[in-house]
């Protein structure tokens, strides 16, 4: 893939971001992610790819924008790929204003991300200092003392990321008295798998059950770094089963690694919505808006950060609708 692809894609980053990031704190995840929604399925024109949504706002029935098969970009130099996308990974993150709400995209070769279905996985994340070393064959305990030797440190100077639901209850109490530090957050885990992989953050290890979807782009980005991620689909109901049947999944148990979530040459790239472990939110200003990126290409392992001004004036402004206008 052309590697200036991973420039382009984060300006779509950044217009789902500025777009959403216009609602923060007004209560309304689904008015968010709408906007998110629009504005990078408008801005996905403008790429020249011939791309094919894989991850996305669900199936055609469900979702009228980035749904599952549809086509985006340009088409033009018909440079074809896979495209995973969230245009707001985090809604209620977002709705409330909390850390680490981003916009989420990732580009892939055709056939290389897994096609996961919407349902749970169950997820471990590290950064590259892990890798090799985790499993979701291992207990919660072992693989902190896993990582802990694999870092030179002790459990208790690790820190666990998991999501704050009722169903993490006996993993959050191992994890406790294995004497591993825990961050509980109340959404988004692409984001905290990710900062597994960032010094800066302090976060050594996601552990828990979220999205599928969110895995893979989880993986995507990991790969770009260095990190490790397995999963195992995990289903509320047959509906479910049936679901994840129809797009080839024949064994429910298996466990997937980074490779069979997100293969090849990858590109990820995502824009803070609002402030978080590792990207700034959007911030508004009387003539413009200034963004913060990252975008990562898997086959050189380079990550480049990217602030941006944009100014108002000189381009299309993204509204609250996600609706590109002029000022
Ligand atoms: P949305 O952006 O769709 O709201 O998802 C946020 C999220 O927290 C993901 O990061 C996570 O994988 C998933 O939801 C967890 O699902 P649930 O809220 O059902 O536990």
């Amino acid at each position: 893939m052309d590697r200036n692809l991973a420039m382009e894609v984060v300006r779509v980053t950044e217009a789902a971001a500025l777009a959403c990031a216009r609602l923060m704190g007004r209560g309304d995840a689904n008015a968010a992610d709408h906007a998110a929604v629009e504005a990078m399925r408008h801005a996905f024109d403008s790429v020249d790819i011939d791309g094919r949504i894989v991850i996305g706002e669900g199936e055609r029935d469900e979702a009228p924008m980035l749904f599952i098969g549809e086509l985006v970009g340009g088409r033009e130099a018909a440079q074809k790929c896979d495209i995973a996308v969230d245009p707001l990974e985090g809604t209620n993150l977002c709705a409330t204003g909390a850390a680490n709400a981003i916009s989420v995209v990732a580009v892939a070769e055709r056939g290389k991300f897994l096609h996961a279905p919407d349902t749970y996985m169950e997820k471990i994340a590290v950064g590259p200092a892990g890798k090799g070393v985790i499993s979701l064959d291992r207990s919660p305990t072992e693989n902190l003392k896993a990582l802990a030797r694999a870092k030179g440190a002790r459990v208790n100077d690790l820190t666990v990321v998991i999501l704050d639901r009722p169903r993490h209850r006996d993993l959050i109490d191992e994890v406790r008295r294995a004497g591993a530090r825990i961050k509980l957050i109340t959404d988004g885990d692409v984001s905290a798998a990710i900062a597994t992989c960032d010094e800066r953050t302090g976060v050594d290890l996601l552990m828990g059950t979220g999205g599928a979807p969110e895995g893979v782009l989880a993986a995507a980005a990991l790969r770009c770094v260095g990190g490790d991620i397995f999963g195992r689909l995990k289903f509320r109901n047959d509906e479910e089963k049936e679901r994840a049947k129809k797009m080839g999944i024949s064994d429910k148990d298996r466990i997937y690694t980074i490779d069979d979530m997100a293969t090849g040459d990858v590109m990820f790239a995502a824009t803070g919505v609002t402030n978080g472990d590792y990207l700034k939110g959007v911030r508004f200003r009387p003539d413009g808006a200034d963004t913060h990126s990252v975008v990562m290409r898997s086959k050189s392992g380079t990550v480049r950060y990217i602030e941006a001004f944009h100014k108002f004036d000189l381009k299309p402004n993204y509204d609250s609708t996600g609706v590109i206008g002029k000022r």
